[in-house]
């Protein structure tokens, strides 16, 4: 197995790219299914998640060809597939196609994604929002079938401003006979960026980025050629990678605007930040201060960065809070945290972080991908050499983190080790 050695006390300095966003790349891998031509998708992150994706839609017939981060994906030849039921757990987005899968071909069967280790992650704001367009959706020993004649235009509520089921309802509305609306939609990045591709091949779409979304459907597709934007998530976090380690990181290529919440939370905790029109450079050159978070849907701080976010609060002087309000687990980095000496009490979705000097190197387990950044921070910054196991979570939102920051000056290798017998 692959483990992350990291070691730690140098402090990250210069300028890097990062590259095109997981999220938006793979809530577009689910709308290319709507377009009987083919469609290019540039800027593509070279991850497990979209390779997986992306062979998930030739299981339904889809032509795919990957030319470095370009992917062109044609599904003019679609036809009804049969995923395993572990392709579906292992990336849930796979879900996130049923409704552009059934606009295309008028049934089609799904496992059901099931919770995963940050929260039980329902599906219900999704079933109903297309039973609503005129889907007869049932759910069978563990596999959704879907049926629907035609698909028409309806008037959805959205009880959360679900990131997922927005952007999964408003690319199915793209094909349904007549104007969907979608109140308290997600306002996320991502919807925005989903938006302008599904405009780029020909959808007519208002609202995305506010809380009421219109869709007017039925417009003819067309291929079209479109850049994944950068992502913000890694944004975020190789921003506080600088900050943990005192460093002076500068991110380009990026959109300031999307890291509102990250750069006044770290201008809040001491951090000089400086923001160009693509550039986010932050320098730390005393102690954080801690700080209070709680994280919310967009334009709020971004649950994905909680964990990150905690791993550089560890050192910062003073309490720190962190409220959790998206999922119900979002905490497997705590324990492992702790392993590094960092002082932190978990109550319910609360951490309360009770600042340290120093933490110091040890062998920690990745429960979840933002859980493994989070190590990853951890060991940058902390005395000695930190071993960072279950590598294949980091790689899923990561394109090899080793050279980003050993780019940044980090000492970060990855290393093939025996499995440990004993967990
Ligand atoms: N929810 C429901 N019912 C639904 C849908 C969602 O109760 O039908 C709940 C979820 O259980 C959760 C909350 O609503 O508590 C928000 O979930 P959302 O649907 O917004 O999340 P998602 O679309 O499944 C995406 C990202 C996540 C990110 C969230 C929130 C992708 C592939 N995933 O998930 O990214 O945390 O939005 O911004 O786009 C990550 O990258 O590490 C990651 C987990």
């Amino acid at each position: 197995m692959n483990v992350l050695q990291i070691e730690g006390g140098f402090r990250l300095r210069g300028e890097i790219e990062v590259s095109g966003s997981k999220n938006i790349a793979l809530a577009l891998l689910s709308a290319v299914a709507l377009c009987k031509e083919p469609v290019t998708l540039r800027n593509v992150p070279r991850i497990s998640d979209t390779h997986m994706k992306a062979h998930l839609l030739e299981e339904f017939g889809a032509k795919v060809d990957w030319d470095g981060n370009n992917l062109t994906v044609d599904c003019s030849g679609l036809k009804m597939g049969y995923p395993s039921e572990e392709s579906v757990r292992a990336i849930r987005t796979s879900f996130y196609m049923l409704g552009p899968l059934l606009a295309r071909l008028g049934e089609v069967e799904l496992p059901a994604p099931g919770g995963c280790k940050i929260g039980a992650r329902p599906v219900d704001y999704h079933v109903r929002g297309l039973q609503l367009m005129g889907a007869e959706i049932e759910l069978t020993g563990g596999k959704y079938y879907a049926k629907a004649a035609r698909i028409k235009g309806a008037d959805i509520y959205l009880d959360f401003p679900s990131a997922g089921a927005t952007q999964h309802l408003m690319s199915t509305a793209v094909l349904a006979e007549g104007v969907t609306t979608i109140q308290n939609a997600a306002m996320e990045p991502e919807v925005v960026a989903l938006a302008d591709f599904l405009r780029a091949m020909g959808a007519k779409i208002e609202g995305a980025g506010t809380a009421t979304i219109t869709v007017f459907g039925g417009t003819r597709l067309h291929s079209c050629s479109f850049r994944v934007p950068a992502d913000r998530i890694q944004v975020g976090t190789f921003l506080l990678a600088g900050a943990i380690t005192e460093g002076d990181v500068s991110v380009v290529g990026i959109m300031p605007e999307d890291q509102t919440a990250v750069v006044n939370k770290l201008r809040e905790a001491g951090a000089q930040v400086e923001e160009t029109s693509e550039t986010v450079r932050v320098r730390v050159d005393r102690r954080l201060e801690a700080i209070r978070i709680r994280t919310m849907p967009h334009p709020g701080f971004p649950t994905d960065i909680q964990q990150p976010m905690a791993a550089t609060l560890t050192l910062a002087n003073g309490t720190s809070v962190i409220e959790e309000t998206i999922y119900e687990s979002r905490s497997g980095h705590v324990p492992e945290l702790v392993r590094m000496g960092a002082n932190i009490q978990s109550e319910g979705r609360t951490s309360i972080i009770h600042g340290v000097k120093r933490l110091h190197g040890a062998n920690v387990v990745a429960s979840d991908l933002r859980a493994g950044a989070a190590l990853c921070l951890a060991g940058l910054a902390a005395d000695g050499v930190t071993t960072v196991e279950n590598v294949h979570y980091i790689d899923r939102g990561y394109e090899a983190i080793e050279h980003t920051l050993s780019a940044l000056g980090g000492k970060v290798k990855r290393v093939a080790v025996e499995p440990r017998k004993v967990r």
